[in-house]
């Protein structure tokens, strides 16, 4: 795993963070099985609800960019307090990670912190669940 280059997109990601009302700026970068990293930030509305994760932008990304597996995720935050992922977001990494994959965190004092993705979702509802219906056997 590129932590040193995961942990630069994700810092440059976090400075595009679009978060005029909390103030919260977030970067997360990726590494796709393909050895890439793709980035994204959070991106607030004035309707609350429209929100989006820099997590659920950095897979978007990523994925239209045709990747479908990844190897680590790292969360940047310029904040004192590591910030894991969001519980919305644990669930997107889980349909594209194995459960043994590295989710960091990061801050602009240069602290890591590390757990997998099974520590953060135990238990997770995958894609596998869904393997006996007719839908994911044809569109898969
Ligand atoms: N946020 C993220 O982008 N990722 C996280 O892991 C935690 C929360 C964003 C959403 C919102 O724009 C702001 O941080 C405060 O919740």
């Amino acid at each position: 795993m590129n932590w040193a280059a995961l942990n630069a997109a994700a810092k440059a990601a976090s400075e595009q963070a679009y978060a005029p009302y909390s103030h919260f700026p977030v970067g997360v970068a990726v590494q796709a099985s393909s050895g890439k990293i793709y980035h994204g930030c959070n991106v607030e509305n004035a309707s609350y609800g429209g929100t989006v994760c820099a997590e659920r932008n950095a897979i978007a990304a990523a994925v239209v960019a045709g990747e479908r597996k990844f190897v680590a995720l790292l969360v940047y935050t310029p904040q004192s307090k590591l910030t894991p992922p969001c519980g919305i977001c644990r669930q997107v990494i889980a349909e594209f990670f194995m459960p043994e994959a590295p989710v960091a965190s990061s801050n602009h004092l240069g602290q890591q912190q590390s757990w997998t993705l099974q520590q953060l979702l135990p238990d997770a509802f995958t894609p596998t669940y869904l393997a006996a219906s007719n839908k994911i056997n044809k569109d898969s």
